[in-house]
């Protein structure tokens, strides 16, 4: 079936995503807003609503040419208490002050929680998160057409550099403290958004739609936290009900820092699954687009982690171990014949010798090396994300 799909896909150019193409009706929207966080809602479909505060306001800042000014002021902004700067417009301060507050239902206690989890998992997390998220989010037509033909799809090194400065934020041990930065990311990733929500509409490559609907951002969402913790339940990683809620919370409050809505934020890992299982499904599949970004992904990591260390070949594993095997295949992912079903086999002895559940002994010499890969690879991100900072872009990917 998947190969059928691609196969379809690929002659139909790839536009419409996996079941669009195959004539497949998507279900209406199901899940119940009292599995949310408000515990209620309209119950709206959330494919046919975006951010109605941050949207009219960017694309005013964009038509008002106002945003390489305000990209200049924002440059400095970079810590969770730090006062706006001045002669930001009007509108956008009044914006931003209201965008920046934690909701009422942030608990800090959860969220202190939450760093320390994240610090004693970041192995597995940022793994997860960096190659994982990333590998999934060229598995989503929707998102790698808009990454693709918005301006960072030209450089995706860049555009690498760029996101994973928000996953780091999220995962940082203050991320919401005061002198932490993860309100400061979302707010402009939220900024950024709306800008992309209004210049993608302009591009020829474009189907004329509203990109970034309030489906297509939990969507994203699931790659992160969901996918993450069902992983590492696979892992069999020991994990207390404590540390799950709280690593849940962070992401919750990140989503609501991003601009989804509470009436759609998932409010336990139940909610989070039932509502992932309805719409990752209709949502994901191949693209050309997301095969070329894998690929230009996946060479990066290859040719730019300490060079020689680490090859394509088991950039390739690590990445179709991460994914497994369908979204890898979406992806274009080579199957590697060596480093595939050994990552298979060493990767959970891994897990449980630093668990503390097995002995050194019973660790192959090999792990090592895919040890090392993996970190590696998050070296690579970690450093990428010093170099630059979020801007609001003003135009589309140059021709
Ligand atoms: C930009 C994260 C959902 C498409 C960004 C940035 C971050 C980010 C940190 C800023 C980096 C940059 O400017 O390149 C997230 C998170 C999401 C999410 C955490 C969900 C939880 C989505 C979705 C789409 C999308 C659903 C498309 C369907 C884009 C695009 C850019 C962007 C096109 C700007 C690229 C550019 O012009 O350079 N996102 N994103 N994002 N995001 Fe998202």
């Amino acid at each position: 079936m998947a190969e059928l799909s691609r196969r379809k896909i690929l002659i139909s150019g790839g536009a419409l995503g996996a079941l669009g193409a195959l004539g497949v009706a998507t279900p209406a929207w199901s899940w119940a807003p009292s599995g949310s966080i408000a515990g209620a809602g309209t119950g709206a479909d959330p494919r046919w609503v975006w951010d109605a505060e941050a949207d009219p306001l960017v694309a005013a800042l964009i038509d008002r040419g106002d945003v390489p000014l305000v990209n200049q002021l924002l440059w400095d902004w970079n810590r969770n208490d730090q006062p706006l700067p001045a002669g930001l417009p009007a509108d956008l301060r009044d914006f931003m002050e209201h965008a920046r507050q934690l909701p009422a239902w942030a608990d800090r206690v959860k969220l202190e929680r939450a760093a320390q989890f994240n610090k004693s998992r970041g192995l597995y997390l940022n793994l997860l998160n960096g190659v994982g998220g990333g590998m999934l989010s060229t598995a989503i037509p929707k998102e790698a057409r808009a990454v693709y033909y918005s301006k960072g799809g030209a450089d995706m090194e860049d555009r690498v550099a760029k996101t994973s400065i928000l996953g780091f934020a999220v995962g940082d041990l203050n991320a919401y403290r005061p002198d932490g930065d993860c309100v400061v990311q979302a707010v402009k990733t939220r900024l950024v958004h709306a800008a992309v929500r209004h210049l993608l509409q302009q591009s020829p490559h474009w189907d004329g739609t509203i990109p970034i609907s309030q489906e297509d951002m939990l969507v994203t969402w699931h790659t992160l936290p969901t996918f993450a913790m069902r992983r590492m339940r696979d892992w069999q990683v020991p994990m207390t009900t404590a540390d799950t809620d709280a690593y849940l919370h962070v992401w919750q409050v990140t989503a609501h820092m991003l601009g989804i809505r509470d009436e759609y934020i998932p409010a336990t890992w139940a909610a989070a699954n039932a509502q992932s299982d309805q719409i990752l499904p209709r949502n994901m599949g191949p693209t050309p687009e997301g095969v070329i970004l894998t690929d230009i992904l996946l060479g990066q990591l290859a040719e730019q982690t300490s060079p020689g260390s680490i090859s394509r070949p088991l950039c390739n594993a690590l990445a179709r171990y991460l994914v497994g095997d369908q979204v890898a295949d979406w992806d274009g992912i080579r199957r590697e014949p060596v480093w595939g079903p050994l990552i298979s086999t060493v990767w959970p002895l891994l897990v449980k010798f630093r668990e503390g559940l097995i002995p050194l002994p019973l660790v192959p010499e090999t792990a090592w090396v895919i040890d090392e890969a993996a970190r590696q690879y998050i070296l690579f991100y970690l450093t990428k994300g010093k170099e630059t900072k979020i801007v609001i872009p003003t135009v589309n990917r140059p021709e």
